[in-house]
């Protein structure tokens, strides 16, 4: 990306941000940036239910107007609306990726993944760019990664696009740091996992991810209080707030694993930099931008900012912040990502 084109915005006046999408392809989510409504994001669940089949069942869901997929004895709701049906049946939701890539262990997981990106995305008229995100290298994601990426780009290129993978820290970067050149880091911690990128104008100079996230959280929450998975993840997103003592079980338990993972990334960071021995010299301090729904609780920044003032940085900082809206960073950022490609 060079200078003239730092002025790029999702919602390109021109028209060409019609014939480029981005799509963030996340544990918990799946988010869409550009298109004829390049200025709103749309976003799916990536989850789905299964119940067995059968006519009355069926009928339940074409009343609700829930999206399904039959497949022989079996039928499967997928996106937004698992979650609504799991509650229905008390049923826990199937997630066709862990930790950032495919779950090898859900047999269904390409076919569900394929089935919710087709109702969001639609098929290519000619040829556009799709730039799609992928995590970094790290525990959890490795040797894996070329598979997930290749799967994906399989499915969406039979879609008929251009299909191009963006490292989701990177994203994060292209989406919040235009006025910064392009410089600094980008985290995004989401629900498999964390994704780092630190990038000099534009290029990224490292990446990696921890296989931590809210999902983690949740589950480790939910064993040492016994409460239920469902129960934690909705106490943590409806009134969580870091930068308070905590006033019950639940929410001294959640404080206490957002600073594991909180550590642990900064840790993680530190740890990488200095493995890094050719960084280009910084004339400046670096802005670093957190995003990620496992970012949004109130105090998670000045959490994160007190991890990297308590043993130092190995760079010196200008200030962390949180991107604008944390939720549809990723997907934002890999929409820039394929508007600067195609202009
Ligand atoms: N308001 C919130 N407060 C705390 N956590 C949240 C909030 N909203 C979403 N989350 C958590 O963020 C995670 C999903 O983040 P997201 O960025 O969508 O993930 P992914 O990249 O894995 O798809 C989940 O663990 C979810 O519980
Ligand atoms: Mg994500």
């Amino acid at each position: 990306m060079s200078e003239e084109k730092n002025s790029t915005t999702p919602a390109a006046a021109d028209g060409s941000g019609e014939a480029a999408l981005g799509l963030d392809i996340g544990t918990s989510r799946i988010v869409l940036a550009g298109g004829p409504n390049g200025h709103k994001a749309q976003t799916q669940l990536n989850a789905f239910v299964s119940v067995p089949y059968s006519k009355m069942t069926e009928a339940i869901l074409q009343q609700n107007k829930m999206v399904y997929q039959r497949n022989g004895k079996e039928m499967f709701v997928f996106g937004n609306d698992s979650e609504r049906f799991a509650s229905f049946f008390n049923a826990v939701p199937r997630r066709p990726m862990q930790y950032g890539v495919l779950n090898a262990q859900e047999a269904m997981g390409q076919q569900i993944i394929q089935a919710i990106i087709e109702s969001m995305v639609p098929r290519a008229k000619k040829n556009e760019l799709l730039c799609f995100s992928v995590p970094g290298r790290g525990e959890g994601a490795d040797s894996n990664l070329v598979y997930h990426e290749s799967i994906l780009k399989n499915f969406l290129q039979s879609l008929g696009y251009e299909a191009k993978a963006i490292n989701e820290g990177l994203a994060v970067v292209f989406a919040e740091l235009q006025s910064e050149n392009f410089t600094g880091i980008g985290i995004s911690c989401g629900g498999g996992m964390c994704n780092v990128s630190v990038s000099f104008l534009s290029v990224p100079m490292l990446s990696f991810s921890i296989p931590k996230g809210g999902d983690y959280i949740d589950y480790s929450v939910s064993q040492v209080t016994d409460e239920s998975i469902t129960r934690v993840r909705l106490a943590k997103e409806e009134s969580l707030d870091l930068s308070r003592q905590p006033k019950d079980k639940i929410a001294s338990a959640l404080h206490i694993y957002y600073d594991e993972v909180i550590n642990l990334l900064v840790e993680k960071l530190r740890e990488e930099f200095e493995a890094t021995k050719q960084l280009p010299k910084l004339e400046r301090p670096m802005p670093i931008v957190l995003s990620g729904g496992t970012a949004k609780p109130r105090g998670f920044l000045q959490k994160f900012e007190a991890a990297i003032k308590r043993d130092g940085f190995p760079v010196p900082v200008s200030e962390v912040r949180l991107a604008g809206d944390p939720l549809t960073a990723t997907a934002r950022g890999c929409y820039i990502a394929a508007i600067s490609e195609i202009r």
